[in-house]
């Protein structure tokens, strides 16, 4: 077996199919690979001439009967983020920017792309997922795309963008009256009750693998070195682990050379459950009741949280977390500074940055990678106060000369 389902507690071994829980010992399965042949295989300039897209790194993702998907996802821009460096006071600051994804302006574009072509290979005529908005856009594209017939069951109280781009795919939108943890345990007695794939669920450990993707294009796009630093947003926890087992197999398999990437995780104070265990030094992760505006981060129950804070731990990162204020405002501040325009998720990314700058925990010198995961036009109501006080002016070059004169306009950026 070149690839496996391997438990991570008594390595157990199984092939690769839909499950999530290791049968002997009822931890949680991950995929391994056998990172010695790859090594002899793989080099950076056989990638160099692959499709600009996530599956360029086939050999470190799940096998795919028929080979690897042709869906130009991720390969998204990494950009030299000058003006906000300069804003931060941090000279080698980058952008990891996903929020330009294919097909749905997410990361979440990456985890479903591995999670539906596992699907189509195990025979799954349904998928489905437990979202917190992103996921439920991705997937009703993807799936469209695939001719899947699919459900995406959300929390009710989701951002009106994100329920809208669900219900206009060839999707069926479940809306729950619950958290996102109930939708979760909801969507696990799903995979018992119907044949379907849920790709959150008991397609996890394939869906995840897609977030490596991640990491693997930001050493790439580094021109095949990891970053000193690198700042992620955390809901369930999956993306910020793998993005640390993604740079550990680059080393592993010779693409880059060993470095401690000190890796930093971002969440809401109103649903902070991971950041917190990082700042107990403890073992115990106390699941918390969302309660903020950056929906897409409400996950109270982190599945890989604490997988999330051992890598963060191991890294020499941290966690922090801020307030909405904080996260609407870094929203603008993004915008401002290099025309990228964020949903919650990446104000929360932007402001924690800045608050580790402020504590001391990041070095203000190092090559920092900021991951921003979502777009901004899904959440565009929490930036709708910077509309409320912009003047219309008469159709006369008059108007026009008197406004742009007046020197306090209501549009003056803050930066
Ligand atoms: C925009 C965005 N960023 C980050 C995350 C966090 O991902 P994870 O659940 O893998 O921690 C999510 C999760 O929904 C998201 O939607
Ligand atoms: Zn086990």
């Amino acid at each position: 077996m070149s690839q496996a389902l391997t438990c991570n507690t008594c390595g157990e071994r199984t092939e690769l199919k839909p499950d999530t829980v290791c049968p002997s010992c009822f931890n949680p399965l991950e995929i391994t690979y056998d990172y010695d042949t790859i090594g002899g295989q793989l080099d950076a300039e056989q990638i160099a001439g692959r499709s600009a897209s996530m599956w360029r790194y086939a050999e470190l993702l799940p096998e795919v009967n028929g080979g690897a998907p042709d869906t130009p996802v991720g390969w998204t821009p990494l950009i030299r983020a000058r003006r906000l460096g300069k804003a931060l006071n941090m000279p080698n600051l980058y952008i990891k920017n996903d929020a330009v994804n294919f097909p749905s302006l997410s990361f979440k574009d990456r985890v479903v792309s591995v999670a539906l072509a596992k699907a189509v290979d195990f025979g799954f005529r349904t998928v489905g997922c437990a979202s917190t908005g992103n996921l439920a856009n991705a997937l009703g594209a993807q799936a469209t795309m695939l001719g899947l017939r699919s459900v995406i069951l959300i929390p009710h109280d989701l951002e009106q963008q994100k329920i809208s781009a669900s219900a206009c795919y060839n999707t069926q939108v479940v809306k729950v009256n619950g958290t996102y943890d109930d939708v979760n345990r909801l969507c696990t007695e799903l995979t018992y009750r119907e044949n379907m794939g849920i790709v959150n669920v008991n397609l996890r450990p394939f869906y995840s693998e897609g977030s490596k993707t991640v990491g693997f294009e930001i050493a790439e796009q580094l021109g095949w070195r990891l970053p000193d630093q690198v700042v992620v947003p955390m809901a369930g926890g999956s993306l910020i682990s793998k993005v640390g087992k993604a740079f550990g197999e680059l080393v592993q398999v010779g693409l880059v050379r060993e470095k401690q990437a000190a890796i930093f995780g971002a969440q809401a104070t109103g649903c902070a459950p991971i950041a917190a265990l990082v700042k107990s030094r403890g073992e115990e992760l106390t699941p918390v009741k969302p309660d903020t505006v950056v929906k897409s981060l409400s996950i109270g129950a982190p599945a890989d949280g604490h997988r999330a804070a051992r890598t963060i731990r191991s890294s020499g990162g941290w966690a922090e977390d801020v307030s909405d204020e904080e996260a609407v405002a870094a929203i603008s501040l993004l915008a401002e500074t290099e025309g990228i325009f964020t949903e919650a998720a990446g104000g929360v990314t932007v402001a924690v940055t800045q608050k580790l700058l402020k504590l001391g925990k990041l070095d203000q010198e190092a090559v920092t990678v900021i991951c921003i995961t979502g777009n901004g036009l899904k959440t565009a109501d929490l930036v709708a106060h910077r509309t409320e006080r912009l003047p219309v002016i008469e159709p006369k070059y008059s108007s026009y000369t008197t406004l742009v004169n007046q020197k306090e306009t209501a549009y003056a950026g803050t930066v």
